[in-house]
């Protein structure tokens, strides 16, 4: 097999859903039960950049994130870096790698660090192993990895086919509008928690796949609601997609909770911030904003740049939401190389 000396250092953001991935028809190569859709952030926000050497004279596949070493016996941990070992395959080599990753963001917060490192990490073992695949394929193999950072592979509004070939020949991440199309679409991430998620998603959704009586009808309903999200960004009408946001995010949340064991990942904090949502959308006469909350308490607000004052003071006067920190985030325009910048020490091939 050929020797291969490769270097790259990528950087990617995290996306947020506005249709919701919530449960899995194949646990192994991660094919999900219903399409999904998500608008990609902005590096400037929130970003992980990953540095990565592939080398024949580095003896086993090490990973660092903010400084600590992962523990590659961790069946979570070798989940997680699947792409590593399909990546190898590919590039016809037995070369093994070092990565040395960091996040702009604290990875506690909930703030689907999985996705954009996961994104970066492919992205920059794109170039070091010299193979040059297209966003499409580099989505199916982010998908394996964490099944949302294949939305993390483009910019702007990304959909992700649930396809229906058992392979996942057809189950990959597509572009739907660019990060210019509308851009002034953002999402002010109201932060109220850094505690870590109480169940992982991995489980989450087994459970729930499992156990859940409304499930079946899920698969429909998501797939009626994307496309008339898909149609609402089209038209630039923000009253109906605040409004088909809302409906998504609670009805992944009421599945979470009728599921058995209940899930529940919203607390005190979450419902006082939908409550004020929906009064200030009931007060202006129709919606300037939606919330939406992945596998945690911190609430993403989709609105206009123009209201963004508004609702963040509107946020900071409710009674009781002492920690509450904000991030704004405009979209971005997906992963991307850096030349020049390496977080590896090249003498000592370890972190910098
Ligand atoms: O890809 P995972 O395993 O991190 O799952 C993410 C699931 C949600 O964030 C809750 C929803 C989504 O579609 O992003």
């Amino acid at each position: 097999m050929a020797s291969i000396e490769g270097r790259a250092t990528a950087e990617a953001s995290p996306n947020i859903a506005f249709i919701k991935y919530w449960g899995k028809r194949d646990e192994k190569l991660i094919l999900p039960q219903n399409s999904s859709l998500s608008m990609t952030l902005s590096s400037t926000t929130l970003k992980t950049t990953t540095s990565v050497v592939a080398s024949n004279k580095i003896n086993e596949d090490t990973f660092y994130i903010n400084g600590k070493k992962l523990e590659m016996s961790d069946p979570e941990v070798r989940e997680r870096l699947k792409a590593i070992g399909i990546m190898r395959e590919l590039s016809g080599t037995t070369a093994r790698v070092l990565a040395v990753s960091s996040n702009n963001f604290p990875s506690s917060s909930g703030l689907a660090s999985s996705a954009s490192g996961t994104a970066a990490l492919v992205y920059a073992l794109n170039a070091a192993f010299g193979l040059d695949l297209k966003p499409k394929e580099l989505s199916m193999i982010a998908r394996q990895g964490s099944g949302s950072a294949c939305r993390s592979m483009m910019g702007g509004i990304v959909s992700w086919r649930k396809g229906s070939r058992n392979d996942g020949s057809d189950s990959y991440a597509v572009q739907e509008f660019s990060e210019k199309y509308w851009g002034e679409v953002i999402d002010l991430i109201a932060i109220t928690s850094h505690e870590k998620k109480k169940i992982p998603s991995r489980a989450g959704m087994k459970q729930t796949v499992e156990t859940n009586p409304f499930f079946t009808q899920r698969k429909t309903s998501a797939e009626k609601r994307l496309r008339e999200v898909r149609e609402a960004y089209r038209q630039k009408d923000l009253d109906a997609l605040a409004s088909l946001i809302m409906a998504d995010s609670n009805e992944m949340h009421a599945l979470m909770l009728s599921t058995v064991p209940s899930i529940r990942y919203l607390d005190s904090s979450s419902l006082k911030i939908m409550d004020a949502i929906e009064e200030l959308n009931a007060s202006e006469g129709g919606n300037i904003a939606g919330y939406t909350f992945d596998a945690g308490p911190n609430a993403h607000i989709i609105t206009l740049k123009k209201y963004e004052r508004k609702i963040s003071s509107m946020l900071a006067d409710i009674k009781g939401l002492e920690a509450l920190e904000f991030k704004s985030s405009a979209q971005g325009s997906g992963p991307k190389l850096l030349t020049g910048v390496s977080l590896i020490n090249e003498e000592r091939l370890a972190p910098a």
